[in-house]
């Protein structure tokens, strides 16, 4: 069976375009494949965080991934701090990974410009997160586009540690989601919509109650003109609502735009409002369940890990032995 590898960080908050352009998709590949999901709360501390709020958000991530359908009888869900071998794996391929490949990527120049202080950490994200994919075997790893060059660079470590030890790891592919999965910031039609969005009324978040959802898309920017019309180049902001109400009904944007043919942008925004209200709600009422008992979150969360576990053991056995270090022995 195909083994898939997917992480996601401890934010404790999703979005629409986190759900239907991520989440959505891992929660379909259960099943279909092994699919090991992973909330990687070490990536978290590359920049400052709050340490007070760190595993409540790494708690709230895992509930919400688990209400939006990722099931822990068909996949593995675990956190990434409470798997060591992640860390050790790290150190390993930290000394065949260079110094030159790391410093060239896109996101950490961009993270660590205009910083005082750049922690080791951040230079080294991309190969704790090479060591989450290669520790597992990994074939496939679903993965926003922004995360492409961290993805060439676990297959670059890979395949240069299978050249100087012997074969030994597993090559990954990356699967990346079609530009159809991209939505855009309410407000601002042109950017994608994110956390970190100047106008938080251009942002859906998946827990957002009815009426908030329903005012944010009722105050969307729309074009000038009136058509209800598929023009991402021209209509951007009614596109993008066509986007999200074909995503959230599963029926195509062609069709929609048939069905609201000579209505008004009103008509578009209250279709809108009711579909994701709508695609939201089971969601949003398995989420309340799973929050009124964080113990159970906490133990479906240390079962992830045991069986995360076995898998990397057997992994982290042959790269020591590749490696060339003295085993210890038990007993
Ligand atoms: P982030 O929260 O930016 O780290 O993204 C987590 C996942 O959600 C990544 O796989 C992203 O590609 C995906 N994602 C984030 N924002 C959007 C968006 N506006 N539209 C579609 N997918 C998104
Ligand atoms: N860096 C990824 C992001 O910010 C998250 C991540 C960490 C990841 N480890 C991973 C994604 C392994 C896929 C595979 O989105």
């Amino acid at each position: 069976m195909t083994r898939v590898f997917s992480g996601i960080q401890p934010s404790g908050e999703m979005h629409l375009g986190n759900y239907l352009g991520a989440v959505r998709r891992w929660v379909g590949e259960q099943g279909a494949a092994d699919a090991v999901y992973c909330v990687v709360d070490l990536h978290a501390m590359t920049v400052a965080y709050d340490p007070a709020t760190l595993a409540e958000r790494t708690r709230r991530t895992a509930a919400l991934l688990l209400a939006a359908g990722l099931d822990p009888s068909r996949c593995t869900l675990f956190v990434q701090s409470h798997v060591r071998e992640h860390t050790e794996l790290t150190w390993y391929l930290n000394c065949v990974a260079t110094y030159g490949e790391l410093r060239r990527m896109t996101q950490f120049k961009e993270k660590g410009q205009g910083q005082e202080s750049v922690s080791a950490g951040l230079l080294d994200y991309p190969v704790l997160m090479a060591a989450d994919i290669l520790a597992y075997d990994t074939d496939e790893v679903p993965i926003g586009d922004d995360q492409r060059q961290h993805l060439e660079l676990a297959r670059d470590v890979a395949v240069r540690f299978n050249h100087r030890f012997g074969d030994t790891l597993v090559v990954p592919r990356g699967t990346f989601p079609g530009v159809a999965a991209r939505v855009m910031d309410l407000q601002n039609p042109t950017a994608k919509m994110s956390k970190s969005s100047e106008s938080p009324q251009g942002t859906l978040l998946l827990l957002d109650p009815p009426a908030v959802l329903t005012k944010k898309i009722r105050s969307a920017v729309t074009d000038s003109g009136s058509t209800v019309r598929y023009a991402p180049e021209e209509q951007p902001g009614v596109s993008n609502l066509l986007e999200i109400l074909g995503a959230a009904t599963g029926r195509s944007v062609g069709d929609w735009e048939a069905e609201l043919d000579g209505r008004r942008y009103g008509d578009l925004k209250d279709a809108t409002a009711e579909a994701v209200v709508e695609l939201l709600a089971p969601l949003q009422e398995r989420y309340a369940t799973l929050a009124a008992d964080p113990g159970e979150v906490d133990r479906i969360l240390a079962a992830g890990a045991a069986k995360a576990e076995s898998v990397a053991a057997g992994v982290l056995g042959r790269v020591r032995d590749a490696l060339g270090l003295l085993p210890k022995v038990t007993g």
